[in-house]
């Protein structure tokens, strides 16, 4: 299988399928944490949304984690009411959070039952004074990643966080963390799954400037059917 040569990319790393990428991130997730840990006492990671990290959530909360020492946060999240099924908060909290003892000070949902443009304030100024270790990342079809869409404004726009308008794949209003916060992370792993995705892999490996292109010195986790198109 030839390794695509992303851009800006630290490592492309090639699985079988999904549940193979998926254990293999949730163990990335463990070594990065446990060394944040050693290091600084304490671990801060950005989990992705959409359906990709579903797997690698399920098989984190296996692991023996110090979840006292590490805090929770969100790349991006749907303006829905608190508890909607369509939030990226309700599916962490199926796929992980119900299933650990974490203390719910660590978990940071994004207000963003409050409308982007609160929210993205309110959010702002719980991360100023936070430098996330790690940020796991999905990428869309169109190679939007957390909530940053080609062609959209929020994408360029400079906040830590930012609100989001006209979203193409509903719902239109979100929040998402800014370019600058997501690259500001000391670590950043994208899991990439599916064949549905290499149109926009593809166009990455020609250099042309998606959004998640734009993420630099990624760890990429990408399946076969993403790579092959099949
Ligand atoms: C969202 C996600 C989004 C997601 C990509 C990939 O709120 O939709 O944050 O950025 O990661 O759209 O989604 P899938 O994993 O479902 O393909």
């Amino acid at each position: 299988m030839k390794i695509p040569k992303l851009p800006n990319a630290q490592a492309v790393i090639v699985h079988d399928d999904l549940d193979a990428l998926s254990i293999a991130v949730a163990q990335r997730i463990d070594e990065i944490a446990t060394l944040a840990i050693a290091e600084r006492g304490v671990f801060h990671i950005a989990l992705a949304g959409g359906e990709t990290p579903h797997r690698c959530y399920q098989q984190l909360r296996k692991l023996d984690m110090n979840w006292q020492k590490i805090h929770l946060y969100f790349g991006d999240e749907r303006c829905l009411p608190n508890g909607d099924n369509s939030r990226n908060d309700t599916m962490v909290r199926k796929t992980l959070l119900d299933h650990i003892v974490i203390p719910s000070a660590n978990v940071h949902n994004i207000p963003a039952q409050l409308g982007g443009k609160a929210a993205a304030a309110d959010y702002a100024a719980l991360l100023s004074s936070v430098v996330l270790d790690l940020v796991l990342l999905g990428m869309g079809e169109d190679g939007h990643t957390a909530s940053l869409f080609p062609g959209n404004p929020a994408t360029e726009n400079t906040a830590i966080v930012v609100p989001v308008f006209n979203a193409p794949k509903p719902p239109a209003e979100r929040v998402s963390l800014g370019m600058n916060t997501l690259n500001a992370a000391r670590q950043k792993i994208f899991l990439v799954a599916g064949a549905g995705k290499h149109d926009a892999l593809e166009q990455i490996l020609l250099g042309i400037g998606l959004p998640a292109a734009h993420i630099a010195a990624a760890e990429w986790h990408v399946d076969r059917s993403a790579i092959t198109g099949r």
